[in-house]
């Protein structure tokens, strides 16, 4: 039976009428238009549907809004900030780490918390890391770049 949410979205308090068990992702998507986060597989095994909830990268597409709620949410659309981009963001901009792009904002994401938690990791780490993320594009050496340049920076 659909009920009232209030989410944490961006900094922002959201509010929407669903049900428990639908997908955070189709609410972040239909409901409030944050179409950052894209659909791929739709069973958690691609990471394009990657959001962070509890700073947590977080598979949208199989976690229900009823478990995201209570939670900070954070989407790609939340990233920059009076008009500047994220460093991870600026990263993956200077070292040409999309091709298509529909994988990108998933990528961004795990990127910001891994590199939040992790500084100063190493390529190991990184690999490890961003590992459970596809892309269709092969762009996996500028992937692996970009993130490996955010790690370094201060
Ligand atoms: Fe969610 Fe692939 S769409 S992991």
């Amino acid at each position: 039976m659909p009920r009232k949410f209030v989410l944490q979205i961006n900094g922002s308090e959201r509010t929407t009428t669903t049900d428990d068990d639908r997908p955070l992702l189709d609410v972040l998507r239909e409901d409030f238009q944050l179409t950052g986060a894209k659909y791929g597989c739709g069973e958690g095994a691609c990471g394009a549907c990657t959001v962070l909830v509890g700073g947590q990268p977080t598979r949208s597409c199989i976690t229900r809004v009823a478990d995201a709620e209570g939670q900070s949410i954070q989407t790609i659309e939340g990233l920059a900030t009076e008009g500047r981009l994220h460093a991870v963001q600026q990263a993956f901009l200077d070292h040409q780490a999309m091709q298509c792009g529909y994988c990108v904002p998933g990528h961004i994401m795990t990127a910001v918390a891994f590199t939040q938690q992790n500084p100063g990791a190493s390529r190991e780490q990184i690999v490890a890391a961003m590992s459970e993320h596809l892309c269709r594009c092969c762009n996996y050496p500028n992937l692996l770049a970009a993130v490996t340049s955010a790690v370094a920076r201060p």
